[in-house]
């Protein structure tokens, strides 16, 4: 496969346009009005959501913000720009378009039709994947919640808001399944997905790194940039499902997702810039004097970002994804262009692992590494930011370069978990562990130097002092333009 097929953007929903009827109280174009039963029991569910969204959703009060709205499901034209106050926002049910040719791509269903119904065999298995994608995406919005305190630009501070309602909505897209397709137990489901929360001691997200707090927003950016991917690969395999419902629903958000993780690109970038201009201008790497993130610091934020989501991919081998494979639940990214039998019964691949104090590799059944495809698909795409980000290091005449650390770094899931392995690749005891750690991930000093530099600006067109200007605004506005209207007087 070239590079380009397998790290490029999110793929493009295909097919004809279909118009979402806004007129409805939920904007859908899956025919809602036509499945009464299904529309009142979504009908109930709106209002805990929007109690949701109210308790948990961003904190900084504000009267409206200019996002973008999906309006159709078709390959252009599909949004539509305007200021509104954001618990009015639409949040509906969008699916892209069933293509009635569409066969199963792989496993064992190999060129059967899709499944337009949940096969009974299948059932428990599906009902899970949901809920464990649509739990990630409520979970960032808690996560991100007070982050508008201290947002460097109103042009930064929509993006975030943007970012929230989005992962709202495809909270609405798994809901929408579990309700329409997986009857009572579906409906409980979704309640739980308001009930667990991030970060609480009772009843957490279902994954990890959808509990740490995001603290600031070099966090938030590398967040974007490395977790959101993470769900755009998750997305992909889903994108491929048997179950057509669930292909048509997650391509849709993979459209959607293109945009958080171009906030995570060019955050990350155009802090890095700032940083570059800073070091440039007065010759030392310790930028903090002068306002913007040490290079160092940045590095670490790096490694955390990364390696907790790596540990999203769960463990190279796993039965599990085997299975859902050959039963056609979940496919792998691009499944359609790889050039391979699609049944994976006879391939293998080579695996790294831990032996002896070293990593070693040995050959797997193919099967039972599909994790590892994955995440290796990941780790490819990941790559390219860091590329673009050096090469605002280089434009800027300097040596200093950021680094993907080694897949085996701080990891807690997997053949890693419970080794201790340096950014550069080496086994190292715990005492040597102990003694570098600071050097190589975030520490309480390194938070708290950000989070001093975190102060709001919500002048139009001015930016905090740690991140450099975009290069172009949202829709064609200018950079400086009135992307958010904040419900303080006296404020922007
Ligand atoms: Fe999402
Ligand atoms: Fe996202």
């Amino acid at each position: 496969m070239s590079t380009d097929a397998r790290t490029g953007p999110a793929p493009n929903p295909t097919g004809p346009l279909s118009t979402i009827d806004y007129d409805e109280r939920i904007p859908n174009n899956v025919d809602l009005a036509g499945d009464r039963r299904l529309q009142r029991a979504l009908e109930g569910w709106q209002p805990k959501f929007l109690d949701w969204w109210r308790q948990l959703g961003p904190a900084l009060p504000t009267k409206d913000v200019y996002l973008r709205t999906a309006i159709a499901v078709g390959r252009d034209g599909w949004a539509h720009f305007a200021h509104v106050p954001m618990e009015e926002y639409r949040w509906g049910i969008f699916l892209a378009e069933r293509d009635p040719e569409r066969t199963v791509a792989f496993g064992k269903h190999k060129g059967e039709p899709a499944w337009q119904e949940v096969p009974g065999e299948h059932r428990a298995d599906l009902m899970r994947l949901i809920v464990v994608q649509g739990d990630t995406e409520p979970a960032s919005v808690e996560q991100q919640r007070i982050l508008g305190d201290t947002a460097p630009s109103i042009y930064d501070l929509r993006n975030l808001f943007q970012v929230n309602v989005e992962e709202g909505r495809h909270l609405w897209a798994m809901v929408y399944l579990l309700h329409a397709y997986f009857g009572r137990e579906g409906r409980e489901e979704a309640e739980q997905l308001l009930r667990r929360n991030s970060g609480d001691l009772d009843s957490p997200r279902i994954l990890g790194a959808f509990n740490e707090a995001t603290t600031d927003w070099l966090q938030f950016f590398m967040f974007t940039y490395f977790t959101d991917r993470d769900g755009k690969y998750q997305l992909g395999t889903l994108k491929e499902s048997a179950f057509d419902p669930l292909a048509r629903t997650c391509e849709f958000m993979l459209k959607e997702e293109a945009h958080h993780m171009f906030v995570g690109t060019t955050g990350v970038q155009r802090t890095v810039e700032r940083t570059a201009a800073v070091m440039r201008e007065h010759g030392t790497a310790d930028t903090l004097p002068h306002g913007a993130i040490p290079l160092a610091v940045i590095q670490r934020y790096l490694n955390f970002q990364f390696s907790v989501s790596m540990d999203l991919f769960g463990s190279e081998q796993s039965t599990n994804a085997g299975n859902y494979f050959t039963s056609g639940l979940k496919g792998r990214w691009m499944e359609r262009r790889r050039k391979d039998d699609h049944v994976l019964l006879e391939e293998t691949r080579e695996m790294r692992y831990v032996e002896d104090g070293e990593i070693r590799t040995r050959t797997v059944p193919m099967l039972s590494a599909l994790n590892l495809d994955l995440r290796d698909e990941y780790v490819a795409d990941c790559a390219n930011g860091v590329k673009r980000w050096n090469q605002a290091l280089e434009d800027a005449g300097l040596e200093e370069r950021l680094v993907l650390p080694h897949e085996g770094f701080n990891r807690k899931v997997g053949v890693y978990a419970g080794h201790h392995v340096s950014p550069t690749g080496e086994v190292l005891d715990e005492e040597t562990w102990a003694a570098r750690v600071d050097e190589w991930l975030p520490g309480a000093e390194d938070r708290a130097a950000v989070a001093a530099l975190m102060v709001p600006e919500y002048e139009y067109g001015k930016f905090a002092s740690w991140i450099a200007p975009p290069k172009t605004g949202i829709n064609d506005q200018p950079v400086e333009f009135d992307y958010v209207h904040l419900a303080e007087e006296g404020l922007a």
